[in-house]
């Protein structure tokens, strides 16, 4: 038996009102058409087919390279675009078939509805059909899964085609269906756009199958998990529900989160046991987090890796790398490809960027390391800035082992450090230091004694400068 996966994700998403596809809008830093290529893998089908538009061939680059992709040229309707997948259908494949605006979907889900609908066809091989519904509060938009007065399912009605008391039911169409192949074969030819959108609809596949002698399951599913976002408003709620059930995943898996409606967490982010998660924190994209970390108040992550102990405090890490037990803020700024050994400790105002740093190195204050390669047991003291851009191109710096570098020192790139070097504050060097020696390069300091009386007179009833500065302002202003 092969189970096979069909994604529907050609249509237009009018609806959203948006540049970009409707099925690339992201969900918990994820797009909703890799959240249900995401399920389907899980179940696992044997082979996942999406359904694309040539309109909108971007949404290929983001698809999981072992997905096979078939086009619709027109948005003819549902049951258009399974048409598309049909050279790839077998007559004896179990298919599942997703709308790929559902990105709630589970594959637990998905496995349970693929084990149901065996089972059904087992006790009567006229079951041709199973699908997800779900009794819903506010049915709009959705097709109404219309049943006959036992109970089993006739039809699926669109909302506009809804008659009389139909308009009331509450029994919504999740869009995901399950069948053997050889039905699809037999009836999506014979679909009629006879609807109010003109369209194939695949929904009509039930009413055929049933004309056909076919039976229809419909199996009710949760509510939150069938969710079809067509508009920014249903998106906003399938973020929501996403990002509480992220919460839950982690607080299940040992993590504490303080306050779990402050704090944002993407599907693609792991998170070891005992980490801490303190409020206004935003971890996205693809993370992964060690254990024991205390991450936040206001830590705002992507696509990172964390080692064990590690502490974030008021800062932002961008596509970088932390080793165990660093120290990092608060009010430090991690941008792309920082590597940090362990034990580093990065403070207040800092930033680094394309720069590895070596275990035991302290970087705390005010300071930029660009394109740099800094060793271990470091003092970058307050202050310190490589300048590694001479505004055409970029250049590096490179800094030994054990060295210090003083406030305020710039460190004009290309320029090699060597260990144990040592920079004196306030220098400015545009050359190499040799390991172990002392560079210092600034004006020496001039004293003139005298010079503030003989430029702006004396002071009345003061010996020298001293004074208020109210005092100071009245003498300048004479
Ligand atoms: C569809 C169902 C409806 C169900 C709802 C669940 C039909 C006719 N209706 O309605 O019963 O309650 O999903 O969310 O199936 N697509 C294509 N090509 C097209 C049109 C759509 O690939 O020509 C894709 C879309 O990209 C989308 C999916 O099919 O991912 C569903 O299309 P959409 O227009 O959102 O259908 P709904 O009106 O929501
Ligand atoms: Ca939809």
């Amino acid at each position: 038996m092969r189970v096979q996966g069909v994604v529907l994700a050609a249509g237009q998403g009018k609806r959203m009102r948006s540049a970009v596809p409707k099925v690339l809008h992201k969900v918990g830093g994820l797009t909703m058409v890799n959240h249900v290529c995401d399920a389907l893998r899980a179940v696992p089908a044997d082979q996942v087919v999406v359904v694309l538009s040539p309109q909108s061939p971007e949404v290929r680059d983001v698809l999981p390279p072992d997905v096979l992709i078939v086009w619709q040229d027109e948005p003819l309707g549902t049951g258009d675009a399974a048409r598309r997948a049909l050279p790839e259908i077998a007559a004896d494949d179990v298919v599942l078939i997703v709308c790929a605006d559902t990105p709630l979907l589970r594959s637990a889900t998905l496995q349970d509805l693929v084990r149901r609908h065996l089972a059904a066809t087992a006790a009567s091989p006229s079951v041709g059909l199973s699908l997800l519904s779900a009794v819903v509060d506010d049915p709009t938009g959705y097709g109404r899964i219309i049943r006959d007065g036992a109970g089993q399912v006739v039809a699926i009605v669109e909302q506009g085609d809804l008659k009389g008391e139909q308009r009331s039911l509450r029994e919504v169409n999740a869009g995901i269906y399950c069948l053997e192949g050889r039905i699809l074969h037999r009836y999506l030819h014979q679909l009629q756009p006879g609807n109010s959108q003109g369209e194939y609809l695949l929904t009509d596949v039930v009413q055929l199958a049933i004309a056909g002698g076919n039976s229809v399951v419909a199996i009710t599913a949760p509510e939150a998990e069938v969710i079809g976002v067509n508009s920014r408003d249903r998106l906003a709620v399938a973020e929501a529900i996403h990002r509480r059930r992220k919460l839950e995943d982690l607080m299940a898996a040992g993590v504490t989160v303080v306050d779990p409606a402050a704090t944002y967490v993407d599907a693609g982010v792991s998170i070891g046991c005992d980490t801490i998660l303190w409020p206004q924190t935003f971890i996205l994209g693809e993370c992964s987090i060690g254990k024991g970390c205390q991450i936040g108040p206001g830590a705002h992550l992507v696509g990172t890796r964390i080692g064990d102990r590690v502490r974030v405090q008021y800062s932002m890490v961008e596509m970088s790398e932390v080793g165990d037990d660093c120290v990092i803020g608060p009010y430090a700024h991690l941008r792309p490809n920082t590597r940090l050994g362990a034990q580093v400790s990065v403070g207040n105002y800092a930033e680094l960027k394309n720069t590895s740093v070596g275990r035991g190195t302290k970087i705390h204050h005010h300071s930029y390391l660009g394109d740099a390669e800094v060793g271990v047991g470091v003092n970058i003291g307050a202050g310190v800035v490589t300048v590694n851009y001479d505004g055409n191109s970029k250049h590096s710096t490179a800094i030994g082992d054990g060295a210090f570098i003083g406030c305020n020192a710039n460190l004009v790139a290309p320029i090699v450090i060597g260990e144990r070097g040592y920079v004196a504050c306030g220098s400015s060097l545009t050359d190499d230091v040799p390991p172990g020696a002392l560079a210092i390069a600034r004006a020496r300091q001039t004293v003139i004694a005298g010079w503030v009386d003989r430029r702006f007179g004396p002071r009345q009833g003061h010996a020298g400068t001293g004074g208020s500065t109210e005092d100071k302002d009245s003498d300048l202003r004479k």
